[in-house]
């Protein structure tokens, strides 16, 4: 996990865009491109409206890589299901406020458990609702669409508050991460902002991962 120094972008592709056809083949091609992460979306179709990555996923990407895996739980409830995600090998294990009750409660448990606790922050949420989440946080993505699928338009609102939790990236010592339409030109804008890990969908995969990843460190 690397904290606000980072010299070059933590890539993190979003295994929700790979070719599942290929998943095996797609999780060989990303450890040999040298990606930090693996980005799992995990939903419920109740949190957000739609459905994920599961169980299976995160076993397959275990079983054929050693590369850490940061698990987005965009479900209800979540603690219910961290010591789960947990036993299948996530390193660091994202959830949603809005969807619990307890969430300091949680981000506590994960840590106890040996994760690295983080918290996503919606479009929507402000920094003031969960300030005092943040020291409690390894990891904190911030979400530049709405939650729920990929593919979606970038919300330029949403930068501001990225620009805001840069600073407390630092102050606090957490991980700043942003999730949604990243591409190699929103990483040359966030990355003087403090951000220091990117999740890739979209951009990644409908193009050559060698030339995007070779971009992205260049920034
Ligand atoms: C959206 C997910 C994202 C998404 C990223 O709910 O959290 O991780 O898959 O895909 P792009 O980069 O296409 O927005
Ligand atoms: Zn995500």
């Amino acid at each position: 996990m690397s904290m606000g120094m980072t010299k070059t972008p933590i890539i993190h592709p979003s295994v929700l865009c790979a070719d599942h056809g290929d998943l095996k083949g797609e999780i060989k091609k990303l450890a040999a491109a040298g990606v930090d992460y693996f980005h799992v979306d995990v939903m419920d179709g109740s949190f957000v409206p739609n459905f994920g990555c599961g169980t299976e996923i995160v076993k397959t990407i275990k079983k054929h890589t050693d590369i850490p895996m940061d698990v987005h739980l965009m479900i209800d409830d979540p603690a219910r299901y961290i010591r789960h995600f947990y036993d299948l090998g996530a390193e660091t294990i994202i959830i949603h406020p809005e969807a619990d009750k307890h969430a300091a409660r949680t981000l506590a448990v994960i840590k106890d458990m040996g994760a690295v606790p983080g918290i996503a922050i919606n479009p929507g949420t402000s920094i003031e609702s969960v300030k005092e989440l943040l020291p409690l946080c390894g990891h904190v993505l911030a979400m530049t669409v709405n939650p729920g699928f990929a593919g979606q338009a970038f919300l330029e609102y949403t930068v501001d508050k990225i620009c805001t939790l840069g600073k407390l990236a630092q102050q606090y010592g957490f991980a700043l991460c942003v999730d949604g339409n990243v591409n190699v030109e929103k990483v040359r804008r966030l990355f003087p902002m403090g951000v220091t890990n990117f999740v890739i969908g979209t951009a990644l995969f409908q193009d050559n991962y060698l030339e995007v990843i070779r971009d992205v460190r260049a920034v």
